[in-house]
């Protein structure tokens, strides 16, 4: 007969006996794609971050030929708001990547590595008022807005909050979709942040490579105003709108010139402006 270890002492044990360094442990794991998924660790007592903000995560790496290992770390955008009691991340899963191709792997009682020293630009310090504020967002790009979202902070200044995602594909969209929606419908959520705040969210997704409601990157929808007309509003205006950015380094660039062809100037912690970009990852040589 099998012998029988009953599940809260084996939680209690992985949690109260740390073996990596700065672990964390894994408290649930959802996929989303075959190349996609999001996953929550316990946080540490001692973390203080600004929603926006990321850290280096990761597990340990294979043993040297001396017999030791070291840590194999990636920044990742911290995907949950401040005052969460656990950590959320949403990750890519690249085939023969040296972190991601074990990472999705992790089951709920895993441990990884969290070094517990927050730092970004996509934060509401590095942004001057304004009426508007966009987030513009590719693949994984949505991770740090997925921690603004749930900020009430985010709502304050602003009368309207766009939460722009392309994606290749429309199963891409969904982690995105689906925190929106359960983020609009929430009774805490609600009662945190308001109603009528989560009223002032226009979600704006679009599809690249696969048929969906609205097509195309969404460069191509503002240089033609498509974006614009779709939401019924003014143009880019400094006087009025600020914007966040995350994706690809192409990505980035492309829209930092349409934001400052429209007279925006980019910001940073230490001198608040008009929008403020991160890389959603560091491409192939790059
Ligand atoms: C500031 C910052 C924040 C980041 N936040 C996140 C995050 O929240 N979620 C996340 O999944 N990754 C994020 N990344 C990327 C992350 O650091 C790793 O690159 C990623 O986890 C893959 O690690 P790896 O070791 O498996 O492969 P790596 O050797 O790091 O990457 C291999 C190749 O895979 C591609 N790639 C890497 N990451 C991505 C991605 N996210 N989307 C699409 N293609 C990618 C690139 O072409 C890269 O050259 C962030 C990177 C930076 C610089
Ligand atoms: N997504 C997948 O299904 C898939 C599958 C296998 C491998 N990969 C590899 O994974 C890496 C990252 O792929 P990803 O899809 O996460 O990120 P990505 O290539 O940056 O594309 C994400 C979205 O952003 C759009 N985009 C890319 N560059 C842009 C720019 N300069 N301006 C405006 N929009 C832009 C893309 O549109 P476009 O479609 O028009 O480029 C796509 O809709 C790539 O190296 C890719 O080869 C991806």
């Amino acid at each position: 007969m099998n012998e029988q270890v009953p599940v809260t002492d084996t939680a209690t044990a992985v949690k109260a006996v740390p073996t990596l360094p700065d672990a964390q442990t894994v408290t649930e794991v959802k996929h989303w794609t075959d190349r996609l998924f999001s996953f929550r660790v316990t946080r540490p007592a001692s973390l203080r971050f600004r929603s926006g903000e990321f850290v280096m995560i990761g597990l340990m790496g294979d043993v040297m030929p001396n017999g030791k290992q070291k840590p194999l770390l990636r920044a990742y955008s911290i995907a949950s708001p401040s005052w969460d009691e656990e950590l959320e991340f949403y990750s890519i899963k690249v085939p023969d990547g040296p972190l991601t191709s074990r990472l999705q792997h992790i089951q709920v009682g895993d441990e990884i590595i969290l070094r517990p020293k927050p730092v970004g630009t996509l934060v509401h310090d590095a942004l001057l008022p304004g009426k508007r504020l966009y987030f513009f967002s590719t693949g994984t790009g949505f991770a740090p807005f997925a921690s603004l979202l749930r900020e009430p902070e985010t709502y304050e200044n602003y009368d309207e909050v766009i939460i722009t995602h392309t994606c290749r594909e429309v199963g891409e969209l969904e982690y995105g979709r689906k925190l929106i929606e359960d983020l609009k419908a929430d009774e805490m959520m609600q009662e945190l942040i308001g109603v009528e705040n989560l009223n002032k969210i226009r979600y704006y997704p679009t599809t690249t490579r696969e048929q969906s409601p609205k097509m195309g990157r969404i460069t191509d929808l503002i240089k033609s105003g498509e974006l614009f007309a779709d939401l019924g509003i003014p143009a880019l205006n400094p006087e009025t709108d600020r914007g966040m950015v995350c994706g690809s380094l192409a990505f980035n660039n492309d829209i930092k010139d349409i934001l400052e062809e429209a007279g925006l100037n980019e910001g940073a912690n230490s001198e608040p402006g008009e929008f403020v970009i991160e890389k959603a990852f560091v491409g192939e040589g790059v």
